[in-house]
């Protein structure tokens, strides 16, 4: 695979690293049973043979299985970064130097370099995408819409790239079938929940090594993630406030025991906020100003603009960094407010990302929706399609299995009774 710019086939930090890089991704892939089994169906059977992958994904040694997967059932595959702060530098230099994957990821990459880097991956003219976040399919879709011809569908990991590829198709601007693997039960269920709820604090900790319990942690949205990262943030000992702009989320938040309110009055409680929603500027300048001295201020949500971060910096005297990952923006009147990672996904960019045992659900739904689209190619609509409920099942069925949990299943007299209407009191 050819690309422009890049005359190496490959554009990350250090190859030297990738001894590291190899020790990560065995270790991730135990935790990965189901991934695991899929791998051995698909060397025997290469059901992507021959297929041609564009990947934009957060570089990390789970993908790396999952790109293994896909190989290892006759995928090529060229891979850049779905977020700039993400990448594990050790990981992109084992994909190149064990696994001959042309990788374009660098952790910290600048804008110019990171839109570079989704070039690369395309000007390897793939016929399948395989997206975190839609960046890849939106450059496709503008800039580069002459490539369009030769791609037949394509995956999308997260709810963000999501919400992009219905605005697409609304727009009737999509060109081909999509399958939504965020929407798989096993994947937000599981990934957005457990997987952001123990990653976000994980980043916030390493990053800040602040106490949660007793502090007053705001999350904003009360989604799937925002669930999880409330749900943790609460079993460490923290006063949880989540606020919403969703009446059924917030009174699920209401019940779930937490505090409920608008941003406004949070803002002046808060030691640590969490943004999670997906939207922007949830967090912006009427409540830095009246944020508490010394509060923290960190992202979970896909984008860097949850955080009206160009307005903190506006408003602030003096800015510096003070430990890895955390900024310090000394303000006008005296107060000091501290954003982490940039206020970029803060558990891919202070931590590791999810833990290899969530992502096994969530990359399982990428290789097997990835197998669905080439049985079924040309007959899909420009649409964005959900994971086929029997795969979801399938994933489900399989992790249970791989913990050695056995559950109980319908006698005969019990299906008989869910089907039928007749039966009464
Ligand atoms: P979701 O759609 O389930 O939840 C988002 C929630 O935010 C909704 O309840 C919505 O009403 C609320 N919201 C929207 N605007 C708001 C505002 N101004 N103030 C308060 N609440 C507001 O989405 P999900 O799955 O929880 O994802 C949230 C974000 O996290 C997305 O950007 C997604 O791509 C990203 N994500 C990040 C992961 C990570 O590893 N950090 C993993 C998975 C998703």
């Amino acid at each position: 695979m050819g690309s422009k710019g890049f005359p190496q086939d490959h554009h990350v930090k250090d190859l030297a690293l990738s001894g590291r890089g190899r020790q990560r991704i065995a270790w991730a892939d135990r935790q990965m049973p189901v991934l695991r089994q899929i791998r051995g169906r698909f060397v025997k059977e290469k059901p992507l043979r021959g297929l041609k992958v564009g990947a934009c994904l957060h570089v990390t040694a789970e993908t790396a299985n999952l790109l293994i997967t896909l190989k290892a059932g006759g995928a090529e595959i060229a891979l850049c970064a779905s977020n700039p702060l993400s990448t594990q530098d050790d990981v992109a230099a084992t994909l190149v130097q064990d696994h001959n994957l042309p990788t374009y990821a660098i952790k910290g990459e600048d804008q110019a370099t990171y839109y570079s880097h989704l070039q690369a991956v395309l000007n390897t003219r793939p016929q399948f995408t395989m997206d975190d976040g839609c960046d890849l399919v939106s450059m496709l879709h503008t800039e580069k819409q002459g490539l369009l011809k030769g791609v037949f569908g394509g995956t999308e990991e997260t709810t963000t790239g999501v919400i992009r590829l219905r605005a697409m198709v609304k727009k009737n601007a999509l060109k081909y079938p999509v399958i939504a693997v965020n929407e798989a039960m096993t994947k937000h269920f599981f990934d957005n929940r457990y997987g952001t709820g123990q990653s976000t604090l994980d980043g916030i900790m390493r990053a800040t090594n602040v106490l949660f319990a007793g502090s007053s942690v705001v999350v904003c949205g009360y989604g799937w993630c925002g669930k999880g990262v409330a749900m943790r943030a609460k079993g460490m000992g923290a006063q949880v406030i989540v606020t919403e702009v969703d009446h059924i989320r917030a009174l699920e938040a209401v019940m779930d025991g937490f505090r409920v309110m608008p941003v406004e009055e949070a803002a002046k409680l808060g030691d640590v906020f969490i943004t999670v929603t997906g939207n922007k500027h949830v967090l912006r300048r009427e409540h830095f100003s009246i944020m508490k001295d010394g509060a923290i201020i960190a992202n979970a949500g896909h984008f860097n603009v949850e955080i009206d971060i160009p307005a903190l910096a506006k408003n602030a005297v003096a800015r510096q960094t003070v430990r890895d990952y955390v900024e310090s923006f000394r303000l006008k009147d005296g107060r000091t407010l501290y954003l982490v990672a940039d206020g970029r996904l803060v558990n891919l960019s202070a931590a590791e990302g999810h833990s290899a045992g969530v992502m096994d659900m969530s990359f399982a739904n990428q290789a097997l929706s990835a197998e669905y689209l080439v049985k079924n190619r040309g007959k899909l609509k420009k649409e964005v399609y959900v994971v086929p409920e029997h795969i979801d099942r399938e994933i489900a069925r399989l992790k249970l299995a791989s913990l050695g949990i056995v559950i109980d299943s319908l006698t005969d007299e019990q299906r008989s009774y869910a089907d039928s209407w007749e039966e009464g009191t």
